[in-house]
């Protein structure tokens, strides 16, 4: 039976209807799936209940899994799963990363050379208000450019710094260890790219992690950034998604970016990810270059 999704608020997101994630999924369904990710870059999947192992292993059906430089977000039981929450141990300890504050617009990995652009997010817990995570599709927000920006940032290379990320984080999640450190130089990533599938240009950006463009002066570049976030984050290319315990979202970050609103720090909120190394065939991939010494 082919299978049965449908827009969210008439937006990009589309629901997915019927699966159980945590079943063996045929050969038919991965690539109904797939094709559908293409033109919909957030895919939703609601009443799930999954174990980390069970998370892990459908989101690699569509592609190897990244265990990101945040080792320290790891979980314990399968480290290929990452914790996002701002629950603490029993020594007060944070057990994951991303605490409660505002997220801004970025595109998870954009600091990689060669970023695992698929990622997963499936929710546990959540805050009674708050906490609702947004998402822009770039595809859509390429072709509303004005022939001006759209001549601007083509064939250009934005300069991506996870230096300039960390600075945004809260309390421990600005350190991270050498090894980290050793693995996140600063890079260039094409800001505009297209799609294999759909053969759609979209832009590659990340408002938390771009600190220039390539062959552009500090100033020019910057004011260059900033009039793309204005134009591309405009409500009609955003999808925003309240979350309810049991969804799980799988995302391209080749084309979008998501940002998260703050909650309330005493409210419990605990989700789990996965980052899915994606194929060019099927998907949107950046291939980096270290910015020259
Ligand atoms: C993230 O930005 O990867 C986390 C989003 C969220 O906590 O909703």
């Amino acid at each position: 039976m082919p299978l049965e999704s449908r827009s969210l608020n008439n937006s990009f997101a589309h629901e997915v209807i019927g699966l159980r994630l945590w079943e063996r999924q045929d050969d038919q369904v991965i690539d109904e799936l797939r094709a559908l990710w293409a033109y919909h870059p957030v895919l939703v999947f609601r009443r799930q209940a999954l174990s980390e192992h069970e998370l892990a292993d459908f989101s690699a059906l569509f592609g190897p899994l990244e265990r990101t430089v945040r080792t320290d977000w790891a979980s314990p039981v399968r480290p290929e799963v990452g914790i996002i929450s701002n629950l603490k141990d029993a020594q007060a300890r944070p057990i994951g990363g991303l605490g409660d504050g505002e997220i801004q617009w970025h595109s998870d990995q954009s600091y990689m050379l060669y970023p695992a652009t698929g990622a997963m997010l499936y929710a546990l817990e959540l805050p009674s208000a708050g906490g609702s995570t947004s998402w822009v599709d770039l595809c859509a927000a390429y072709a509303g450019l004005p022939d001006r920006l759209k001549r601007a940032v083509d064939g250009r290379r934005g300069v991506f710094s996870y230096a300039k990320r960390l600075s945004g984080y809260q309390g421990v999640d600005r350190v991270i260890s050498e090894e980290a450190k050793r693995k996140t130089p600063p890079i260039l990533h094409p800001l505009v790219h297209t799609h294999p599938i759909t053969g759609k240009r979209a832009l590659y950006l990340d408002s938390t992690t771009t600190i220039g463009v390539e062959g552009m002066d500090q100033a020019s570049g910057a004011d260059l950034l900033e009039e793309i976030y204005e134009w591309a984050t405009r409500p009609k290319f955003v999808y925003r998604h309240d979350w309810q315990v049991g969804d799980a979202l799988l995302w391209d970050n080749g084309f979008t970016m998501h940002r998260r609103e703050p909650f309330d720090p005493s409210a419990r909120r605990l989700m789990k990810r996965t980052t899915i190394f994606l194929s060019r065939e099927w998907h949107i991939v950046p291939e980096g270059n270290l910015v020259a010494a």
